[in-house]
């Protein structure tokens, strides 16, 4: 474990070196990696740091606004309405590897556009210790690794917590005093909801996933699980009224683990199970059925794709 205190220290000077004195764009998602490689290449830097949000249209319910108004005093902060360009480089990608590159070449190609504008010469993200483990891997390539395009427009990329695991991104959080809400926050891929519709991304699957996800969100939050979330699998016969439909299958997935790497499907009782599958298919008429999934990390990964 790193000591909090020494390590912004540290990080805070080579940032500092790394951008000279350039101007640098930061990738903030809301989530606590960003949101600490933000505060972090702030005090290094200062206003040459313009932070930028995408709204990809793959995040959660409601992320948006909830970063406009957390980042609200921040004048430079660029948001991004991306989400047509983002279903136009996903359309007709099924692969989940080819789905992952396409949105880490896509980010890429947003910041970018923001950088030239501000003309700003360093990218800097939060990538973190396992997204690099398992991109570098054969696991799977995370959008902000190895996601990435070969060209890049960017005289460097800087990822001060690379070494870090995300307990230890929180503790450097609870240490730059982001408060709560950040760095307890449960982790969100960069990839969102395009990881949790299995197949094509299509707009119809990214509102079941999202209000699903929202659902199960706020029902397992007394479980304190490391991530729960909502899946889109298929579709499946089911009958609603008098009438058959062939509906989406919704899984529900909630896992303990200490840094991401394996995980432990919660236990979860009957009658909270319930109340998600009922507020699932009472939400969406096309919703035929909702499964949990029982299975540990590995064999599966707490995504889905
Ligand atoms: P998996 O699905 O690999 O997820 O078991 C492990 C942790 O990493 C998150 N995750 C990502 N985070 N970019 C990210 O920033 C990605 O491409 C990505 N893929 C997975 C996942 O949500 C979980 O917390």
């Amino acid at each position: 474990m790193v000591d909090p205190a020494a390590f912004v220290d540290e990080q805070v000077d080579a940032i500092a070196e790394a951008v000279g004195d350039a101007r640098a764009v930061i990738a903030l998602s809301g989530g606590v990696d960003s949101s600490t490689a933000a505060a972090l290449a702030y005090e290094a830097i200062g206003d040459r740091l313009t932070p930028v949000y995408v709204d990809t249209g793959l995040m959660r319910k409601g992320e948006t606004d909830a970063v406009r108004e957390t980042f609200d005093y921040v004048d430079s902060l660029h948001i991004v309405d991306a989400r047509d360009r983002f279903l136009d480089a996903l359309a007709g990608v099924t692969d989940p590897e080819e789905k992952r590159h396409a949105i880490g070449e896509q980010f890429i190609r947003e910041f970018e556009s923001v950088a030239r504008e501000v003309d700003a010469r360093f990218l800097v993200q939060g990538t973190i210790y396992p997204d690099r483990i398992e991109s570098e891997g054969t696991i799977k390539s995370h959008h902000n690794v190895g996601g990435l395009p070969e060209v890049v427009d960017f005289e460097g990329i800087v990822e001060p917590m690379a070494d870090l695991y995300k307990d230890e991104v929180r503790e450097v959080a609870r240490e730059l005093d982001l408060g709560s809400v950040v760095s307890e926050r449960m982790p969100f891929p960069g990839p969102g909801l395009a990881v949790r519709v299995l197949g094509e991304v299509t707009e119809e699957k990214l509102a079941v996933a999202r209000e699903a996800t929202h659902v199960v969100e706020e029902e397992l939050a007394e479980y304190d699980p490391w991530q729960a979330l909502a899946a889109v699998l298929g579709k499946a016969t089911g009958v609603k009224g008098d009438n058959r439909v062939h509906g989406w299958v919704v899984a529900v997935r909630s896992v303990e683990s200490r840094d991401g790497m394996t995980a432990r499907a919660q236990e979860i009782d009957w009658e909270t199970l319930q109340r998600i599958q009922s507020r699932i298919t009472g939400q969406h008429d096309d919703v035929a059925r909702v499964v949990y999934d029982v299975t540990h990390k590995p064999p599966a990964t707490i995504e889905y794709e």
